[in-house]
């Protein structure tokens, strides 16, 4: 897979992006402009280890989203409920340093820092779709570390059922966290074979650069067959617990969001459809598209839930 060319266009003003230092150095060496295509060769190779590429690659197909509307047009409640309000916020957060502890049932619990743990990761470019939860629906092309690399690190014990990720606080910097809208920080979770599923990643960066502060800098979870609010950004921790983690969505609205959040357009979220979804930066004339089971992720992983009632555990 080749990462294609930006027109001059579409790349986003260079004030959006994090200020470059050590973390920026590790990863400009794996997607600076000489080492690109060495990377893009890199992951074309990795991506032909997923279990579907055909179906990867007819995804591909798809328009992807443009870098300005993937950057200016986010949900991050942390800077404010609208959608334009990352963008105008989220500047000020300071994400370096940074660092990601990864414990509770391990035998190897391990705090790194984001550029350690850049240098010893493997990263892959990934084209996913990320499906909203509110109907709307973007193609993104990822960079990011394979989650189940980091967790085989750490390496889980038997007590080890569930994933739970948990993102900064940090009022000072995050604006919304002023209002007690959710209860900070905002947290997430995955049953452990979700974590494992090799089509999880934790992103670092997007069309090639790093990964903009409104999309969940320096590094956010990207589970590409659920709704996007279990894509947690700005994470500091996580945390190999037995119990299932309860979300921020669901401790907010248990009625309305579960610890699932399969993308199914065969279930209704209580308040409106979800059997189909508008493509973020498409004209409002355009027909909507349908929505697909597991967001067109169904041969990879509809296995994780065979004989489950999909209307009961959403
Ligand atoms: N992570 C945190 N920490 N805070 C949030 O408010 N919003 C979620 C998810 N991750 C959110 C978050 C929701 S609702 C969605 S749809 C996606 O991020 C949006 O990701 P994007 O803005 O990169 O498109």
């Amino acid at each position: 897979m080749k990462i294609k060319k930006i027109p001059s266009s579409e790349i986003t003003p260079e004030h959006i992006y994090i200020d470059r230092r050590h973390f920026i150095k590790n990863l400009g060496l794996i997607l600076g402009s000489t080492a690109l295509s060495a990377f893009a060769n890199k992951s074309f190779a990795a991506l032909h280890t997923l279990p579907s590429f055909a179906q990867a690659k007819e995804r591909e197909k798809e328009k992807l989203s443009s870098l300005k509307d993937i950057t200016s047009y986010n949900n991050y409640y942390e800077f404010g409920t609208s959608k334009s309000d990352p963008y105008d916020y989220a500047e000020k957060l300071n994400i370096d340093p940074w660092s990601i502890s990864i414990e509770g049932s391990v035998t190897k619990p391990l705090k790194l820092d984001l550029d350690e743990l850049i240098k010893e990761m493997p990263l892959e470019e990934r084209i996913y779709r990320l499906r909203c939860v509110e109907g709307w629906s973007m193609v993104i092309p990822w960079v990011g570390i394979p989650l189940h690399a980091l967790l085989k690190k750490v390496s889980p014990n038997g007590n080890a059922k569930y994933v739970e990720f948990v993102s900064l606080k940090r009022p000072s910097e995050m604006i919304g966290q002023k209002d007690d809208m959710l209860d900070w920080p905002y947290t997430e979770g995955l049953r452990l074979d979700e974590a494992m599923h090799p089509l999880t990643i934790l992103a670092v960066g997007l069309y090639g650069k790093v990964l903009p502060k409104q999309n969940g800098a320096p590094i956010r979870l990207v589970v590409p067959w659920k709704y996007g609010f279990k894509s947690i950004k700005a994470i500091t921790k996580i945390r190999l617990v037995e119990k299932m983690p309860i979300s921020t969505w669901m401790k907010a609205n248990p009625k309305e969001y579960g610890f699932y959040a399969n993308v199914n357009p065969k279930v209704d979220h209580p308040r409106w459809s979800q059997t189909t979804e508008r493509r973020v930066g498409e004209s409002l004339l355009t027909p909507r598209l349908k929505t697909q089971m597991f967001n067109g992720y169904q041969e990879e992983v509809a296995h994780l839930y065979q004989g489950m009632d999909l209307n009961r555990y959403f």
